[in-house]
């Protein structure tokens, strides 16, 4: 979900709209807004379906005041409808609240709340989260940062809140728990929301609070933060350095082509000051400062989620081929909740685009519990991922806004493979002549990702001929399997075509049944040792009838005449392939996607950032 706020001197619901229109990429089941109108009235507004519906639905209400909370929701409890999207009001109408998260224990609270006579609008745990605010405050007739103290000692679970008080218009009040919330400190004015996107535009100081903190936000005042306990707590403030043009579509009709053209200058932003081939070497800081607990671990455990998980897979690949050390990748919301055998001469690495996905932010904290050096690969600076590990490299792609992960992937692949080589040579795992080679390989990353990009006007055709096929098989061995799992994600998730993506020689042991002339199977066939064999995989595809989209490595004459299709990528060494091959397996999901007329940047029921378990 995606919650944005403002209280200062301008109009707030152009600002609260815009911002939401940032976030939407958060959520976009339903949209709301609230705001302390010039009157002094206690406006909430609120509509099923995107921001774009909310504003539709208030076209001829009063949306004046400079005071306002506004929310887009991704539905936890309760349908997406009216009725349960935020903000939700208390049963005075007093206050007004907006929250993402989860309150684990609402049942319970709720009950306690019924049998004290509230009723309820919705199916929400937010609903019971503002009523109760509501009930400590009436009944100790106590001001509304106290009442929110009490109530938050009461929860159990995830939030980041902002509530406001018809009768004091001129103060909000914010706090968070393991939910991301940033507040923008303008002149006079102050911004709130879920992450700094919407808050650039006006003021690059910003105030990211902790877990448990309460922020007082004031017009014309000071800020003040405090616990749940009403202890101070001292804040620091932060400058971002994040840019418009960074957030914006850039002339493309999607982020998500965009974030997928962006990647031959994103790669260079990732590898820029890390890496350098005359010298023959590569700096990674966060290496250079943690040698000694890297070099003695015992084993590297990845968690992750989505595509994140599959850029893990890579990782583990490179880490155990370069470094000769034991990984094992494991989804972290798995991983969390088994009591896992973790040591502490065990480093985790833990890879979020967003550095804010819960799963694995609880795994970091359960591994570091357990004494575990944590790595953190993310790209959303200041994230709380990377403020809960005790190290890490960004990856360095700038904002990624299209739900399905594009740019994100190829860079954490990139820093996976930087930190395997550089680890490697320090261990002594690789000899010089292989170091030297893959790095001027892997430095002209870029250049091969624009020779591949420039394939999409044939990726575009391609995409019309299978737009409504039903099924997609991906197949893809070493180096190449997590590429045909990323293939078939990004099918799925947002041109809504069952994919599945397998080890190319598991096919025979399932998949194959599944294999007749309405059978799209993309099979990844780059030239490497295992190239025979996945040839006598297509030759079985082809005995059934199956159509074959091969992508192949330039040059390569015998899969031409096997294949149905055929697309050419550069020769690389087999451990930087999925840096390239996985372009053009997201040029076709996005192509087949248009050609079905779907959102793109946001397929249903999806959200960006799951900031909840
Ligand atoms: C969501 C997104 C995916 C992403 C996954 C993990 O499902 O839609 O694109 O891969 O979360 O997100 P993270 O931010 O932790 O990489």
């Amino acid at each position: 979900c995606g919650i944005v706020g403002y209280i200062g001197m301008q109009e707030a619901y152009p600002i609260l709209i815009k911002g939401l229109k940032r976030l939407e990429y958060r959520g976009y089941d339903s949209a709301g807004v609230a705001l302390i109108g010039d009157n002094g009235k206690l406006n909430v507004y609120k509509a099923k379906g995107k921001v774009a519906e909310l504003e539709a639905f208030v076209r001829d209400k009063d949306i004046s005041g400079t005071i306002g909370i506004a929310h887009t929701r991704w539905a936890t409890h309760g349908e997406p409808c009216t009725e349960n999207a935020h903000p939700h009001y208390s049963s005075s109408e007093n206050l007004a609240l907006i929250h993402n998260g989860i309150i684990e224990n609402y049942s319970t609270l709720k009950s306690k709340l019924q049998d004290q006579g509230f009723s309820f609008r919705s199916s929400t745990d937010t609903e019971v989260l503002v009523q109760l605010v509501e009930y400590i405050q009436q009944t100790n007739q106590i001001d509304l940062i106290t009442a929110v103290q009490l109530a938050l000692r009461q929860v159990i679970g995830a939030y980041a809140i902002a509530i406001i008080e018809k009768q004091h218009p001129d103060e909000i009040i914010v706090a968070r728990k393991s939910s991301p919330l940033v507040v923008g400190i303008g002149k006079d004015e102050f911004f709130l929301a879920s992450d700094a996107t919407p808050i650039i535009e006006y003021t690059d100081q910003v105030i990211y609070l902790e877990d448990e903190e309460i922020c007082h936000i004031r017009r014309g005042k000071e800020l003040k933060i405090v616990n749940l306990h009403n202890v101070e707590k001292k804040h620091t403030i932060e400058q971002v350095t994040l840019s418009l043009g960074q957030i914006e579509k850039g002339g493309y009709p999607h982020f998500m082509i965009k974030e997928i053209m962006d990647q031959p200058a994103c790669m260079m932003d990732c590898m820029r000051g890390r890496i350098n081939v005359e010298a023959s070497n590569i700096v990674l800081s966060a290496i250079i400062d943690n040698k000694d607990k890297l070099l003695s671990a015992r084993r590297f455990i990845i968690v992750a989620c989505g595509t994140s998980w599959h850029a893990g897979l890579i990782g583990k690949h490179l880490i155990e081929s370069f470094c000769r050390i034991p990984v094992e990748v494991e989804y972290a919301s798995e991983f969390r909740y088994r009591n896992p055998v973790v040591s502490e001469d065990d480093v985790v690495i833990a890879i979020s685009q967003s550095g804010e996905t819960a799963d694995t932010l609880a795994a970091v904290e359960l591994a570091k519990q357990k004494g575990a050096f944590i790595y953190g690969i993310c790209n959303a600076i200041g994230a709380s991922i990377p403020r809960a590990t005790h190290t890490g490299s960004y990856i360095h792609v700038g904002p990624e806004i299209g739900v399905a992960s594009t740019k994100a992937f190829t860079g954490q692949v990139a820093v996976l493979t930087m930190l395997a080589l550089t680890l490697a040579r320090e261990k002594g795992t690789i000899d010089e002549d292989t170091f030297r080679t893959v790095l001027k390989e892997f430095s002209r990353i870029p250049e091969q990702m624009q020779q591949v990009l420039a394939l999409n006007d044939k990726i575009a055709e391609l995409s019309k001929i299978f737009t409504y096929a039903h099924n997609f098989i991906y197949l893809g061995r070493g180096y190449s399997y997590p590429v045909a799992l990323e293939g078939a994600l990004k099918l799925k998730e947002i041109s809504y075509i069952h994919a599945e993506g397998y080890p190319a020689a598991e096919m025979k042991h399932g998949p194959i049944a599944l294999i007749d002339a309405e059978m799209p199977v993309v099979v990844l066939a780059t030239k490497n040792r295992l190239y025979e064999k996945v040839l006598s995989n297509v030759q079985e595809i082809k005995a059934r009838k199956g159509r074959v989209i091969a992508l192949i490595t330039e040059g390569d004459t015998v899969m031409p005449g096997i294949a149905d299709f055929c697309i050419e990528l550069p020769d690389l060494p087999e451990c930087l392939t999925p840096l390239i091959s996985t372009l053009p397996l997201q040029l076709l999901a996005y192509h087949i996607a248009v050609c079905k007329g779907l959102d793109v940047d946001q397929p249903r029921n999806l959200a960006k950032s799951v900031t909840v378990e």
